[in-house]
């Protein structure tokens, strides 16, 4: 009985002892198991006397459950500590940010188009487009522009092969072509922006062989010179957004106008700081004018009946100055470190109402 005594309290201390529920198994089976020291004791009881017996199976009975309920309680206390230990593991801070914040920016290019395309949208205006691939008939010829003009060398144009019939092709020199393919497939009313890429062999801080331009288009009955100036005045103080920006139109020559004129705002240069507002300086952004009686016939345009005006203007321009980008070259360097300063955070369109 002593040793009963022994094993019982060897096995309760041990129990107390045990870190972990792998070393609580351990200790059930060498107690408890099939051939455990408790369970070996129980087969010997069948060697003694019926008193004797009686007795030892008492003790033994008492030792077993003793150390059954030791491990029971040992059991209960790791396990909830395992579940403590986890829970402070696995512990999510609720603080964080659900998603992580957005990697993607629009480009400068694409967020003044769309700034352009809002302000003409909202003056009734609709986007049209044209292909890159031109031919001399569309960039050219059809504009009033013939093949000994000076605009054609000026233009530093990009020719393709020349072809079978001997024609060559070229990329388009600005979005003017897609006034005539427009006015060869409608009939008037019309009234579009032409936002797209454009192409001439030049290249420094302010020329880029690829660069992008608009197009305005506005052709029927009793549209006048009244109607382009309002019409660009308001989209100038729209884009910079300057109330009260002074707006000239200066004369000038286009071969596809008549009469012709460019159009600046007013800008100051304090401290070597360009600011768009009044000031004593003028910056040019865009060219514009009557559409040419001959380019609307050239499309098949009774231009006795039909009149309109016509703008082009660079976007990367417009871009650079409304957000003080001072190098053309670098919005094509697909640098991401200039985009993420430059560029826009998606999902905020501009909208005359919300903002350019
Ligand atoms: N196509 C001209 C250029 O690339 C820009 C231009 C000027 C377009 C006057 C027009 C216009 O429609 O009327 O320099």
């Amino acid at each position: 009985m002593e040793d009963l005594d022994k094993l019982q309290t060897h096995f309760v201390e041990a129990t107390a002892a045990a870190t972990s529920l792998d070393m609580l198994e351990v200790i059930r089976v060498d107690a408890l198991g099939k051939k455990g020291q408790i369970t070996g004791l129980m087969k010997t009881l069948g060697g003694l006397e019926p008193e004797a017996r009686k007795a030892a199976g008492q003790a033994l009975n008492a030792a077993k459950e003793a150390v059954a309920e030791a491990i029971e309680e040992r059991k209960l206390a790791l396990q909830d500590a395992d579940l403590d230990h986890r829970l402070e593991a696995e512990r999510i801070d609720v603080s964080l940010p659900a998603r992580p914040a957005e990697v993607g920016h629009i480009h400068p290019i694409s967020q003044t188009v769309e700034e352009i395309v809002a302000i003409f949208g909202e003056m009734g205006f609709s986007v049209a487009e044209g292909p890159h691939i031109e031919d001399d008939f569309h960039n050219f010829a059809a504009l009033n522009i013939p093949p000994e003009h000076p605009a054609r060398q000026e233009q530093d144009t990009f020719y393709l092969p020349e072809r079978a019939d001997g024609t060559r092709r070229l990329l388009r020199t600005h979005t003017s072509p897609v006034q005539i393919r427009h006015m060869q497939a409608h009939e008037p009313p019309i009234r579009i922006i032409v936002p797209g890429r454009t192409f001439r062999a030049d290249y420094d801080a302010t020329h880029s062989p690829m660069f992008h331009q608009v197009e305005g288009l506005v052709v029927d009955e009793t549209t006048h010179l009244g109607h382009l100036k309002g019409t660009l005045i308001e989209f100038c103080r729209a884009f910079f957004m300057v109330d009260d920006l002074p707006v000239r139109f200066r004369p000038s020559y286009f071969p596809f106008t008549e009469p012709s004129a460019e159009v600046d705002i007013g800008c100051s240069h304090e401290g070597g700081v360009l600011k768009i507002g009044a000031g004593e300086d003028w910056l040019e952004i865009l060219g514009s004018g009557m559409v040419h009686p001959k380019v609307l016939e050239n499309c098949g345009i009774d231009s006795t009946r039909y009149q309109g005006y016509a703008f082009g203007m660079g976007i990367e321009r417009l871009a650079m100055l409304k957000y003080g980008i001072p190098d053309l070259r670098t919005f094509f360097d697909s640098d991401l470190r200039w985009l993420r300063h430059y560029g826009f955070v998606p999902l905020e369109a501009p909208s005359l109402v919300r903002g350019l």
